[in-house]
């Protein structure tokens, strides 16, 4: 079961051309997404409501999209407009739409209730499209389901151990003690978890030294971030000499945009990116290219993991999970709150006793 009353990132906004029938399956559902000639997004099930043929076989005729099956049409709302041979269309041939919308670079679609789509609920991604920070954009497909994902970037003590040679490189990571609190929004329902952690006194990290030059001695290190619902993970990261100011020169400061969307019930769509500081950037451009790199090669390493820990489940689904707890706080209060939301969810849609 999947929270539906909330977004869901669907694409980077540069994979929707001006005459394109983009599809996306979300929560099991595929969709199809256009952009009109006002550059607005619509979204609507990839289902034609005649036959049921998929209307990404058809074709773009403006703001509107005819089936290639028997050529109905249909306007972005999903309301059919026109069916070759007749003067009247019914009013009830019409495919169900979504609502969608472009913050920073994400393209959003809501699955729940169009009346209760709320954009208080929006991620702040705001390193996606920010003049002060660059970055590449990233996707990835697995086949596991969201939540081992979830899980994953909820516990960073996997740095030391699967990202030994990308962007861990210390076991004092796995050691360090976090801070975990809730992440409320305003009316002061929690949508997520914030995650701080100080690493004090150890080595720079060998993935800086892909990007700055002359690194040496020791670091405090910090990984503060908002793990927040459906799946976005949004951090803050860096480290800075042992005992030197904020504003050091040799300070690395970097922020990241992730988000998890379930494809399915056993199959996620990853969408992330790592930006430097502007000034990384134009102090060795090719920052963004080789940043980029480390980190699918680091993501890589991820997915190896979490695929081979997903085949194991499968094979002996009986076995518990043992929590650890040093580890395991955000990934049981996320798992949690995911629980919560889908209950009060199922609970709003039962009919009345
Ligand atoms: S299936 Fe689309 S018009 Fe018949
Ligand atoms: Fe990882």
């Amino acid at each position: 079961m999947f929270i539906r009353n909330c977004w869901y990132v669907i694409a980077w906004d540069h994979e929707i051309g001006p005459d394109t029938l983009f599809t996306r399956t979300v929560l099991g559902e595929p969709l199809l997404v256009l952009r009109r000639a006002d550059g607005s997004l619509a979204a609507m099930l990839d289902r034609c409501c005649h036959r049921l043929a998929p209307l990404s076989c058809g074709q773009r005729e403006g703001d509107a999209v005819r089936c290639g099956y028997h050529g109905l049409k249909f306007d972005c709302a999903g309301q059919c407009i026109e069916v070759p041979g007749m003067a009247r269309v019914p009013p009830h041939l019409k495919v169900r739409s979504y609502p969608v919308l472009t913050k920073n670079r994400w393209v959003f679609v809501w699955m729940g209730d169009p009346a209760a789509a709320d954009e208080t609920l929006l991620p702040d991604n705001f390193s996606n499209d920010h003049p002060g920070w660059c970055h590449q954009p990233g996707y990835m497909h697995y086949e596991v389901p969201y939540l081992l994902i979830c899980d994953n970037l909820l516990d960073f003590s996997h740095l030391s151990y699967v990202h030994a040679n990308t962007l861990g490189g210390s076991p004092e990571i796995a050691r360090a003690r976090q801070h975990i609190e809730p992440v409320r929004l305003p009316d002061g329902r929690p949508t997520g978890v914030k995650v701080t952690r100080r690493v004090p006194d150890v080595p720079p990290s060998p993935y800086w030294q892909s990007f700055r030059d002359g690194l040496e001695g020791r670091f405090e290190r910090w990984f503060d971030y908002h793990f927040v619902l459906p799946g976005t993970l949004l951090m803050d990261s860096g480290g800075r000499p042992m005992d030197a100011p904020d504003d050091d020169s040799r300070t690395v400061r970097l922020h990241s945009c992730q988000t998890l969307t379930p494809e399915t019930a056993t199959s996620t769509h990853y969408f992330f990116q790592q930006s430097c500081q502007r000034r990384d950037f134009e102090r060795a451009p090719d920052t963004v290219g080789r940043m980029y790199q480390t980190l699918v090669r680091a993501f890589h390493e991820d997915k190896d993991m979490i695929s081979a820990q997903y085949r194991a489940i499968l094979a002996t689904p009986d076995l518990p999970m043992r929590p650890v707890p040093l580890f395991d706080g955000a990934v049981g209060q996320f798992r949690g709150l995911v629980s919560q939301w889908v209950d009060a969810e199922r609970a709003a849609a039962a009919p009345a006793a």
